[in-house]
């Protein structure tokens, strides 16, 4: 019997890898045609040539302060972690080698398609790993359904991931367009196309003064409330170009700024940042946190959290120093601790990060 070649629609045929996406020049530009970024086993060279730009290979993310973060929550052989915002598992990854054998890493995120990610990509971490797609607020019902009266580390990486910024069709940043959608968690109702259309104009001003600390805060929000006779602003350009001519800049005039002051922040980055912080009530669910993880920490058991922004920072240093004072803690770090100078240099996406940490009592 004569050998047959395979057809495409043969049933017993291996399924073909699906064809490369076409675009201009000699590297993709666009995020979704960033095969070889999205696919970092296969492709291990490109992660350290995409890094060596100071960049973050698209659908990835860089784990930030690690070190800082072990030395200072010590995670041991035997120890139960919840990584509250597990991400892309960098962090996660770590406390796993390190609490092997006997330990329990519990995994927790809103994002559902990151999420299931990262179950495949720390499937062989030498602790198991349970992932509960949960808004931390809510720890304690985990803590309940995984049968444990408390943990030894309970670890938080606010914000979002560099998946989340540089996907566009999750709308969180200026540099991309796509729908103004700003949701971590895709069961929230109101995306920031829906926030920016209700809500008043003092209300956005207060926002964006005490989310982003934005200079022009009044300007802005009046420019969005008089474009609403215009229709929704639906997009994230519309935004963009709103928040310019607010601040009397065209696109053309912004470029033209940056290439002159290339660090320059995007007149735009402040109102997104106050946009999202909103639209996923950030600033509440931490304050649920900080309220439940005295409750959630075994004796001696220790918490850890890198804020990004300075609003989210002070609520941390004030609940660590009030539990201090108030004996829910035995103790909490003398200072803030940021990156070192490499670390921003390699990564400059941890330049804002600031880690702050707490103990409790050994014996209750
Ligand atoms: C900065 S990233 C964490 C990165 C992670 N440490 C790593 O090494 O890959 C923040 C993550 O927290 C998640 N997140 C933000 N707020 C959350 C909340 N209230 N509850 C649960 N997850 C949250 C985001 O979806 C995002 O995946």
């Amino acid at each position: 019997m004569g050998i047959t070649e395979p057809k495409d629609n043969d049933a017993e045929s291996p399924a073909r890898p699906p064809r490369r996406a076409r675009y201009r020049g000699t590297y993709p530009q666009n995020y979704r045609d960033k095969y070889k970024e999205h696919n970092l086993e296969a492709y291990p060279e490109i992660a350290a040539h995409v890094r060596a730009k100071g960049n973050t290979p698209a659908g990835s993310h860089v784990p930030v302060m690690t070190e800082q973060v072990l030395a200072c929550l010590h995670p041991a052989p035997g120890q139960v972690v919840i990584d509250c915002t597990v991400g892309y598992g960098g962090h996660a990854r770590e406390f796993a080698q390190r609490i092997a054998p006997g330990g329990r890493l519990i995994a927790l995120d809103v994002d559902r398609a990151e999420l299931e990610r990262t179950r495949v990509r720390l499937a062989g971490v030498p602790a198991p790993v349970s992932f509960h797609r949960c808004n931390f607020a809510g720890v304690g019902n985990v803590l309940a359904k995984e049968g444990l009266d408390g943990c030894d580390i309970l670890f938080a990486d606010l914000g979002v991931s560099s998946m989340q910024i540089d996907d566009p069709d999750r709308g969180m940043s200026y540099k991309h367009e796509g729908p103004l959608d700003l949701r971590m968690d895709d069961r929230l109702k109101r995306t920031g196309a829906d926030l920016i259309e209700s809500l008043g104009q003092d209300e956005l001003a207060e926002a964006l003064r005490e989310l982003a600390d934005e200079p022009d805060a009044e300007a802005i929000a009046r420019a969005i409330v008089a474009r609403r006779v215009a229709g929704r602003t639906t997009q994230t350009s519309q935004l963009v170009e709103l928040v310019l001519a607010a601040k009397g800049l065209t696109v053309e005039g912004w470029r033209k700024q940056r290439a002159s002051h290339p660090g320059l922040l995007h007149p735009a980055a402040r109102t997104f940042q106050a946009l999202r912080i909103l639209v996923n009530d950030e600033l509440g669910c931490l304050k649920k946190l900080l309220s439940l993880v005295p409750y959630c920490l075994r004796p001696g058991g220790r918490i850890g959290i890198i804020s990004f922004h300075s609003g989210e920072d002070r609520l941390v240093k004030q609940s660590f120093r009030e539990g201090v004072r108030t004996g829910l803690y035995h103790e909490t770090c003398d200072a803030v601790l940021v990156p070192s100078r490499e670390e921003i240099a390699s990564n400059p996406r941890s330049a804002s990060a600031k880690f702050r940490w707490a103990a409790r009592k050994t014996h209750s």
